[in-house]
């Protein structure tokens, strides 16, 4: 059902660890093409939520849908394979290795030596790594060039270039921007919109809404576990968001208030 309006769907998860209920009935759903921002404080429940969307936790309770039908995926590769791409905090990037073996990660062109033998194309996968970095706005000066020396911002350009080279449709990045002053930030914020531009439906995570706000299209709030709803931008101030972040009262006579426009 590839007409279906959503690529991704939670409907009604939870997740248990022993007696804490990390996930209590939440519902995500991302539109195709849009930017789904996951914000959340500190134990709200996010990471549980995209390592369920990325087939590292089955859900105990609830059902998840691709392209409207519901899957059951056993392992990350099963996500991977339905080209679901997430881009972890620590990135999975090995330090002491160039930028083309971070790019490739095995999956590097081969070319075969006197007609015969298969060997890793390494010119080959230098110049696909740097054009492919180029066209996401990320300038390389050495393809050769170890990871551990680049930025921290870099580095998430380049696992994001990565995940859509390889055919991501949805790319989950968790809290991409984090640890990234705000030139780098800015750079992480401008490759999503790219992503978007591609194509691409993204799911952000931050717990900062003056990054999510300028890129995102929806907003989904989780608290202790529970969504406190998802809004449309058209429909809620990044103030509003702000105060919805902050909990409390405010937090209810925020929701009071939008009754009726949530989407
Ligand atoms: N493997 C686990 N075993 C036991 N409890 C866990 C486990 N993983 C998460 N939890 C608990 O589930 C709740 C939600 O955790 P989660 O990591 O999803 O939050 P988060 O929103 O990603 O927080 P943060 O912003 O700190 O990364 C927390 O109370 C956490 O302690
Ligand atoms: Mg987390």
């Amino acid at each position: 059902m590839a007409d279906s309006e959503y690529i991704l769907q939670l409907e009604n998860i939870s997740k248990f660890f022993g007696p804490v209920i990390a996930l209590n009935g939440v519902t995500l759903r991302l539109r195709r093409g849009e930017v789904h921002c996951l914000l959340g404080d500190n134990g709200a429940g996010k990471s549980t939520l995209i390592k369920t969307l990325s087939g590292v936790f089955a859900p105990e309770q609830g059902q998840y849908l691709v392209d409207g039908a519901p899957v059951r995926f056993r392992s990350p590769r099963d996500a991977l394979d339905a080209g679901i791409a997430t881009v972890y905090q620590d990135l999975a990037l090995v330090p002491l290795m160039s930028v083309t073996r971070n790019f490739f990660m095995g999956r590097e062109p081969v070319k075969k030596l006197f007609g015969l033998l298969p060997v890793m194309d390494h010119a080959g996968a230098a110049a696909i790594a740097m054009a492919k970095l180029a066209e996401m706005g990320i300038r390389v000066r050495d393809a050769d060039q170890m990871i551990g020396n680049m930025s921290g911002g870099e580095k998430q350009c380049l696992a994001i270039a990565r995940a859509i080279h390889f055919g991501a449709r949805v790319l989950i990045l968790d809290e991409p921007t984090a640890a990234l002053g705000v030139k780098q930030s800015v750079n992480v914020l401008k490759l999503i919109h790219k992503a978007r531009e591609r194509g691409i439906s993204v799911i952000f995570i931050t717990h900062n809404v003056n990054h999510a706000y300028p890129v995102g299209d929806s907003f989904t709030l989780l608290n202790r576990g529970q969504s406190m709803g998802t809004f449309a931008k058209a429909a809620v101030s990044k103030e509003a968001v702000l105060d919805m972040m902050a909990g409390g009262a405010e937090m209810k006579t925020m929701m009071a208030d939008l009754e009726g426009v949530t989407i």
